[in-house]
């Protein structure tokens, strides 16, 4: 039995063939998500993978909804795979925003499903690492999120050489077609040839321009003045007290392609542009009402940044960060007569906090010993009983290979990862 195209085992360290993905290294990176998220005072929420369908179709956006998992369940109703966390957000922050102090900081790290044509950096299946302010509608909180976005990219190791946040805005896209237009009601057609104007041959794009009203010279030349809004400058004054300033710049190219943004949106890319964009996001003022069907109306944005890209990048700098079992001690059984007392030390390690393994079944000592160093375990401990029938335990340090004689009951205190309060 295949698993279905698109999709990933994740398997634990060391890998088993080139195209299975490292379930540690998955780990590696949502630890190092909800680290950086929460010194940022963002808290985790989550929601269900399945939806009904109709959440996704209302605001989404054509691309995404012609990219749905959806089906109707044995109780007759329409639904689908969430192919984004933001739908959610919005249903849930509506459901519950009493509740809560504004600005809600909030962040997830949904599975998402997407039937996508399969090509590099591009799944049916992805991980993505989402983070929304919502009730704020100041540009402070734009800033905030972008800064967030960058100290992620950062901790991981990448400096601003490897990537940089190319920022837009919808507000003055609307404001270049508003002037221009000849038909006012079809800017989100519009918005999705300029978003598309990087893949696009020059000559579909001018056609599909012209077809609304525009020339594709007029819109190189707003892109190329790159004239901040007054938005966009608040955003960058921010970042650049933060020390943050070479990781954006203003590049109108970007305009997202999904059709709930209304005004900053945003995008980070590696320098080199070998990559699809590893995050994407922007402000949202409207969904909450269209959601809540009016009855709820707060200002929103946030980011999704997808586990895919990111782990491509990380290869390609070397940067991807080391992972090991994290095992701390294997208990050697080599006296099947000392298994029973062995289990007990097994016990009490792990009750103290250590991460302990040992063969379930007799095996040769050597056998053992070669597991616990293939697990990188720090230390060994095998009990031995002398010629006068007396317990002792033989604690060994699998970096400098000392070895202690100790009392049985001397182990757990010398191993215990847990300081004594
Ligand atoms: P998005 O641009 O569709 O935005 O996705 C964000 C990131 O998820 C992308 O930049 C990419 O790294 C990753 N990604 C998307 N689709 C795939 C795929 N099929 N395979 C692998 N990676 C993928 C959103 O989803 C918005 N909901 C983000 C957002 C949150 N906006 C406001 N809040």
């Amino acid at each position: 039995m295949e698993r279905l195209p698109g999709f990933r085992d994740f398997y634990p360290e060391p890998l088993p063939s080139k195209e299975a993905w490292s379930a540690d290294l998955r780990q590696r990176l949502f630890d190092s998500w909800r680290t950086t998220a929460r010194r940022h005072g963002f808290r985790e929420y989550d929601g269900p993978p399945l939806e009904p369908l109709e959440l996704f179709t209302v605001k989404s956006g054509d691309e995404i909804v012609g990219q749905l998992y959806n089906f109707v369940d044995k109780g007759d109703r329409e639904i689908s795979l969430r192919p984004e966390m933001t739908p959610t957000l919005a249903r849930m922050a509506a459901a519950a925003e009493r509740q809560y102090k504004k600005p809600l900081k909030w962040f997830a790290i949904p599975q998402l499903f997407r039937y996508e044509r399969q090509q590099k950096g591009r799944l049916r299946e992805h991980f993505q690492f989402n983070a929304d302010i919502i009730g704020e509608a100041d540009p402070a909180a734009d800033a905030e999120l972008i800064a967030l976005l960058i100290n992620t990219l950062r901790e991981l190791g990448l400096t601003d050489a490897d990537f940089v946040v190319r920022l837009s805005s919808r507000l003055a896209w609307q404001e270049f077609y508003g002037e221009r237009a000849t038909e006012p009601g079809r800017s989100y057609e519009f918005f999705q040839i300029v978003d598309k104007l990087e893949r696009e041959a020059p000559e579909r794009s001018d056609a599909a321009l012209q077809a609304l009203g525009f020339s594709l010279e007029a819109v190189r030349e707003f892109i190329a003045a790159a004239r901040p809004t007054d938005d966009l400058k608040r955003i960058l004054d921010d970042l650049g007290a933060r020390g943050l300033g070479a990781f954006v710049k203003v590049d109108y190219l970007v305009i997202r392609g999904l059709a709930y943004y209304t005004g900053p949106v945003f995008e980070a890319f590696d320098r080199k542009g070998e990559f699809r964009a590893i995050a994407g996001g922007g402000r949202y003022d409207n969904l909450l009402k269209l959601i809540s069907g009016g009855r709820v109306d707060l200002p929103a944005l946030g980011f999704g940044m997808g586990d895919v890209v990111l782990t491509e990048l990380l290869k390609a700098r070397g940067l991807v960060p080391a992972v090991v079992a994290g095992i701390d001690v294997c208990v050697l059984v080599e006296d099947e007569g000392l298994r029973l007392a062995s289990l007990r030390v097994v016990q009490q390690l792990r009750e103290t906090g250590c991460a302990v393994d040992y063969s379930l079944t007799s095996m040769k000592p050597d056998k053992q010993f070669k597991r616990a160093v293939e697990l990188g375990a720090a230390h060994t401990v095998r009990l031995v009983r002398g010629e006068d029938g007396a317990i002792s335990a033989r604690v060994k340090n699998l970096r400098t290979r000392e070895e202690q004689v100790l009392s049985p009951d001397a182990v757990v205190p010398a191993l215990s990862v847990r300081h004594p309060a």
